[in-house]
């Protein structure tokens, strides 16, 4: 992208469903190639955001920028050739099989002259290798497990082959193999320039991967650096309710939450 500022930003965002605001003033700036991962409790308005971010909820009020421009005022197509977001409970259509459902990950790509080419067919045969998904291309995504099914999601947002990913609990349903294989290709395409915004649970997991950790309460950001910083003792007791202990992983050094027994 050619814009020296960030690649998105929320600008005094507030979001809601017709009560009161989910999400409210909320200022976040995410630079190109950035691995960002928003934390915070249940119902604090990490999806809300997050699908703000990817122009599927209209804000109350502030706005939403990508490479400097107010989201809303592009077309979704090209937003969805530069951002690509994979919901917390996406719905496949009816009986659609895992290779199909890849491949419309390529839709943003068409158009009336450029319809379906070898390149998309790459596109999507790279997306089922990558996720670990070839052997499933011709099974029907409403018959996988709940981990294969996630993962044949994640292979379409790969093939729609953008810049950014906004990634909503992606490794939900996952087996510990299965969940860390994903994060380590998250962090390949990170290192080859992607931008990633995810949402997580799992702070050992947000602070191993994590260039910068966002920790989220209540519908505002209360906490926003390096994933050392942000993932303390104070702060999980503070925004979880939760007493522990913070030490390092002994392999990578990254914060470790260890909660201490219940009373
Ligand atoms: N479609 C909707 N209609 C009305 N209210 C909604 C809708 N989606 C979410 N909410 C409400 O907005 C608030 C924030 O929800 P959101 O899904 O953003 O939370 P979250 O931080 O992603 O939580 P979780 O960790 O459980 O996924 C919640 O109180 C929720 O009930
Ligand atoms: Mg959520």
């Amino acid at each position: 992208m050619s814009d020296d500022g960030p690649v998105l930003a929320a600008e005094g965002l507030t979001l809601g469903y017709g009560g009161d605001p989910v999400v409210r003033e909320l200022d976040l700036e995410v630079a190109e190639g950035e691995f960002t991962v928003i934390v915070g409790p249940n119902g604090c308005g990490k999806s809300t955001l997050l699908k703000a971010l990817g122009r599927v909820n209209t804000p109350v009020s502030g706005r939403v920028l990508l490479g400097g421009r107010d989201i809303r005022s592009q077309r979704a197509k090209a937003v969805a050739r530069r951002l690509a977001l994979l919901p917390q409970s996406p719905i496949a259509p009816e009986g659609i099989t895992v290779r199909a459902l890849a491949a419309r990950g390529r839709f943003p790509h068409h158009t009336l002259l450029r319809q379906w080419s070898p390149r998309d067919e790459t596109a999507v045969d790279e997306a089922l290798e990558l996720t670990g998904t070839t052997g499933l291309a011709g099974e029907r995504v409403g018959a996988l497990s709940g981990g294969q099914r996630q993962r044949a999601w994640v292979a379409m947002v790969l093939a729609q082959d953008t810049g950014v990913l906004l990634l909503d609990e992606p490794t939900t349903y996952l087996d510990i193999a299965h969940q860390y294989d994903l994060m380590e290709l998250f962090a390949r395409l990170h290192r080859q320039g992607r931008t990633i915004v995810a949402v997580l649970h799992d702070l050992a997991q947000a602070a191993r991967f994590a260039t910068r950790l966002v920790m989220m309460s209540g519908g505002r950001v209360v906490a926003d650096g390096a994933p050392g910083d942000v993932v303390t003792a104070p702060l999980v007791s503070e925004v979880f309710g939760l007493a522990c202990d913070v030490v390092p992983d002994p392999r990578t050094r990254t914060p470790l939450v260890i909660p201490h027994e219940r009373p």
